[in-house]
């Protein structure tokens, strides 16, 4: 084995494969059994003989891609999987090289100063003060934080840890007393009822905040909400809006409900898992207004920032809450040492925690700050046009105006025939949708993140809708 000639290998067969997917010379998704790709990919022999290199690995590398779902392609319309940067992934790379566990920091400082830079980085567009370099100063916690995750549901669930510690400072210790409640719409992701089970407060407390029909939370409605759990005799550990809701990419009110939360002292989290990307845009932040407010934020890097999965950011306005959500002893890590930086794994479920940084700086760091708004810009306001389209197609419904780069439209007939739509569609091969239900009812939903998708693009995809209805 060779490293720079099995490495030329991978590069080479990568390239073709970014540039036949963005032509769409491939279908976007291909999905064969699981024992076709085994036979296709000669597992049981590779494993055995080892040698995977030349001719071999050229032929495993074809294989392998043609089995994958292209997310370069411009029919991909799927899901909320980031299109990574090439310099991106070339990030993961090197940190699958070089593996520094980088929590703390003597196991990867350029892991860390990179973490510590892009938390900074988020804090200040927030608008919460940055963490200081100097250890005593950040010894004070009159300042933010954050650390970033591997993924946006171990995100909320260290936020969540971090609220509930804060209304409880003995919980994590004694265990759950009971009468914990988390305040959400039903319209938050599922890693929040997750959490709740997780944490002891219960899946059946996270209480549901009054929505409108898109599930939006109702402002007016929210202090009702608060008292109603507060008589019943619960402890609100935190109330969440979404930035924005998965399903249909709308944004809650966040101005209002942070204002609601500051005078009944609840924590306010925003679940920005997809929308808190949104703060690199200046043309769409204004849907992020009053995030300044909140207590915790969570967003996704790798979901609308062009980078490799998985990287996730906590962030918390007031440092010493996430600071003390974790303290634990173990002999081999805590001790007293020499320290010219910083440990990030007081902050962190995880122990061994890649270094999730440098993906997201070179992300950025391709096409800079301006580039990556630029690409932001562009999903929302291609999805912006391409509402306008189909709303005005008499045989579509498209029930909302969008604010991000998701989108829920529904073909004319059943819910069944939605889904039909969807299977059909994903066995031609041309283009990738996903669904959800709004109000019990069936939808299809886009997600518009591959830079290689254009309006005519969906109008093809409007005719092949049309076409392939009359099959199922
Ligand atoms: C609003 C929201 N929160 C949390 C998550 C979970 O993030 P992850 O998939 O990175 O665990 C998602 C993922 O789609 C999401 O949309």
């Amino acid at each position: 084995m060779s490293f720079t000639i099995d490495g030329k290998q991978v590069l080479t067969a990568l390239d073709r494969y970014l540039e036949e997917s963005r032509q769409a010379e491939k279908p976007v998704i291909h999905q064969e059994t699981i024992e076709t790709i085994h036979e296709q990919l000669n597992l049981a022999a590779i494993f055995r003989e080892g040698g995977l290199s030349g001719n071999r690995l050229d032929r495993f590398l074809s294989s392998y891609l043609d089995n994958t779902t292209r997310l370069h392609h411009p029919g991909y319309l799927a899901h909320q999987v980031g299109n990574p940067h090439p310099l991106a992934a070339l990030g993961s790379f090197i940190d699958g090289v070089t593996n520094n566990a980088m929590a703390i920091y003597e196991m990867g400082p350029a892991a860390a100063a990179i973490e510590f830079f892009m938390v900074n980085q988020l804090l200040d567009r927030v608008g919460w003060a940055q963490m200081p370099f100097d250890t005593k100063e950040r010894l004070t916690f009159d300042h933010g934080a954050g650390v970033l995750t591997h993924g946006g549901s171990l995100a909320n669930m260290t936020a969540l840890m971090t609220a509930r510690n804060h209304v409880n400072p003995n919980l994590r210790e004694n265990g759950c007393a009971g009468g914990l409640a988390i305040l959400a719409p039903d319209s938050c992701h599922y890693s929040v009822s997750k959490t709740a089970g997780i944490l002891g407060i219960g899946e059946k407390n996270v209480m549901g905040l009054p929505t409108d029909r898109m599930g939006r939370i109702q402002p007016d409605q929210v202090v009702k909400s608060i008292e109603k759990a507060r008589t019943a005799g619960h402890s609100i550990v935190a109330l969440i809006a979404n930035a924005c809701t998965t399903g249909t990419g709308l944004f809650d009110p966040i101005d209002a409900i942070a204002d609601i939360c500051r005078e009944h002292s609840i924590w306010f989290h925003v679940d920005g898992a997809h929308g808190g990307s949104l703060l690199f845009s200046k043309k769409h932040r204004h849907v992020l207004a009053g995030l300044q407010k909140a207590d915790s934020l969570i967003l996704d890097a790798h979901k609308m920032l062009r980078t490799p999965t998985v990287c996730a950011a906590l962030l918390v306005k007031h440092a010493a809450t996430l600071d003390h959500a974790f303290q634990h002893d173990a002999g081999y890590l805590f001790h007293e040492k020499y320290q010219p930086g910083f440990d990030f794994i007081s902050q962190t479920v995880e122990c061994t925690k890649a270094g999730l940084g440098l993906r997201f700086f070179l992300a950025i760091a391709a096409q800079g700050e301006t580039g990556m708004a630029e690409y932001i810009d562009s999903c929302i306001d291609l999805t912006g046009s391409v509402h306008a389209f189909i709303a005005s197609q008499p045989d579509f419904q498209a029930p909302y105006s969008p604010q991000s780069n998701i989108l829920c439209f529904r073909y004319q007939g059943s819910d069944r025939q939605q889904l039909a739509i969807r299977d059909r569609l994903i066995q031609e091969g041309d283009f990738y949708l996903s669904s959800t239900t709004i109000h019990g009812q069936r939808f299809l939903r886009m997600v518009i993140i591959s830079p290689a998708t254009t309006l005519d693009d969906i109008k093809a995809l409007v005719h092949t809708i049309r076409k392939v209805a009359k099959l199922v």
